[in-house]
C-alpha cells in the first residue's frame, strides 16, 4: 500500500452553532489560546508525515490561506523590533517542505461533497481527513498518527472513533463492529446520526479518517442522507461491501470545539497545559471556585 502524503481539511461548514463568530470567519480559524484550531490540525497530519494539506474552503475563504501564506510584512516588522521567538513562531506556522493546496466547496451541501471536492488532488493513493473542530489533546502520539500506524499494519481504512453517552448517537456517525483487540474493531456497519434507539452501538466517528481513493466512487454515486446533507459516513457505508474498515478508539481527550462548551473545556484545558499561562491562569481558577455566586 502507499504512503498517506495528502490530508484533507474540510473547512466548508456554516459553523452555525458559532454565529455571529463565523459569520466573516470559518470556525477553525478559532483559536484555542494562541493557535487556530486549524493549525493544531495540520501540525497533526505534518506529525504523520503529510506533505501535502489540501483544505476544502467555503464562502469565509480568506483567512486560511492567509494563515499558512508568508507574511513578509509581519516577519520584517518583527525582525526590525528584534523579535525574534515571535518571528520562530510567525515562520513555523508551515513547516518546510509541506505544500498547501485550496479547493472550494461552492455550496455547503455536507462532509461527502466537502471531501469529494478533493478527489482532484488526491490521486491514488490513501490519504488522511481531519475535522479540525475535533481538537484531541495526547499525552502520546497524535490521533493521526496513531491511526497511521494501524493503518500500516491492516493495509484497510481506519475510522478515529469513541465511545459516546447513549444519548448522543444522534450526533455523531455511529459504527457496529466486532472487536480485534483492546482499541481496535472491525467495522461492519455505520449509520449518520442514528437516534438512541436505533444506534448499533455508542462507537461515534470524531473527526479522523484514513481513507482509499476508492471512495469517491461512493461519494459520486449518494444522494443526500441525514440533515439533507451529502454525508462521508454513506459512502464509507457502501465500500464497508467492498473493503475493510478498521475503527481505533484512539488514545487522548476530545474536545467538540464546533460547540460552545466543547470549545471553552478545550480553551481551559489547554491553558492548564501551557507553559506560560499554567500557573497563572489555574491560580485564577482556584480563586474563581472560592467566590461566592449570586
Ligand atoms: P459540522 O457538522 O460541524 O457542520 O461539519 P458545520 O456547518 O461546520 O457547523 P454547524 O453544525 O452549522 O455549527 C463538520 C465538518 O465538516 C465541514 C465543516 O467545516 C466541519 O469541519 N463541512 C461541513 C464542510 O467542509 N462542508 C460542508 O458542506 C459541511
Amino acid at each position: 500500500m502507499q504512503a498517506m502524503k495528502k490530508v484533507v481539511f474540510p473547512v466548508a461548514g456554516m459553523g452555525t452553532r458559532f454565529l455571529p463568530a463565523t459569520k466573516a470567519n470559518p470556525k477553525e480559524m478559532l483559536p484555542v489560546v494562541d493557535k487556530p484550531l486549524i493549525q493544531y490540525a495540520a501540525e497533526e497530519a505534518v506529525a504523520a508525515g503529510a506533505e501535502v494539506l489540501v483544505f476544502i474552503t467555503g464562502r469565509q475563504k480568506r483567512s486560511i490561506p492567509d494563515h499558512f501564506d508568508t507574511a513578509y510584512e509581519l516577519e520584517m516588522e518583527l525582525e526590525a523590533k528584534g523579535k525574534h521567538e515571535m518571528l520562530r513562531i510567525v515562520r513555523e506556522v508551515l513547516p518546510k517542505g509541506v505544500d498547501c493546496v485550496y479547493l472550494r466547496q461552492p455550496q455547503a451541501l455536507g462532509l461527502g461533497h466537502a471531501v469529494r471536492c478533493a478527489r482532484p488532488v488526491i490521486g491514488d493513493e490513501p490519504f488522511g481527513v481531519i475535522l479540525a473542530d475535533d481538537l484531541v489533546q495526547t499525552a502520546g502520539a497524535p490521533v493521526l498518527s496513531q491511526m497511521l500506524e494501524v493503518h500500516r499494519e491492516h493495509e484497510a481504512s481506519v475510522l478515529g472513533v469513541e465511545r459516546v453517552p447513549e444519548d448522543e448517537t444522534h450526533r455523531y456517525g455511529v459504527v457496529s463492529s466486532e472487536t480485534v483487540s483492546e482499541r481496535l474493531s472491525r467495522v461492519n456497519g455505520i449509520i449518520e446520526k442514528p437516534k438512541p434507539a436505533e444506534a448499533p452501538s455508542n462507537l461515534a466517528v470524531i473527526g479522523r479518517y484514513i481513507l482509499t481513493p476508492r471512495i469517491f466512487d461512493h461519494l459520486a454515486e449518494i444522494g443526500k442522507g441525514a440533515g439533507g446533507e451529502i454525508q462521508l459516513t454513506d459512502a464509507i457505508a457502501r465500500q464497508l461491501a467492498e473493503e475493510t474498515f478498521l475503527a481505533w478508539e484512539f488514545e487522548g481527550r476530545r474536545f467538540d470545539c464546533g460547540d460552545k462548551l466543547g470549545y471553552l473545556e478545550a480553551t481551559v484545558e489547554y491553558a492548564l497545559h501551557h507553559p506560560e499561562l499554567r500557573e497563572a491562569f489555574s491560580a485564577y481558577l482556584r480563586e474563581l471556585d472560592t467566590r461566592p455566586r449570586d
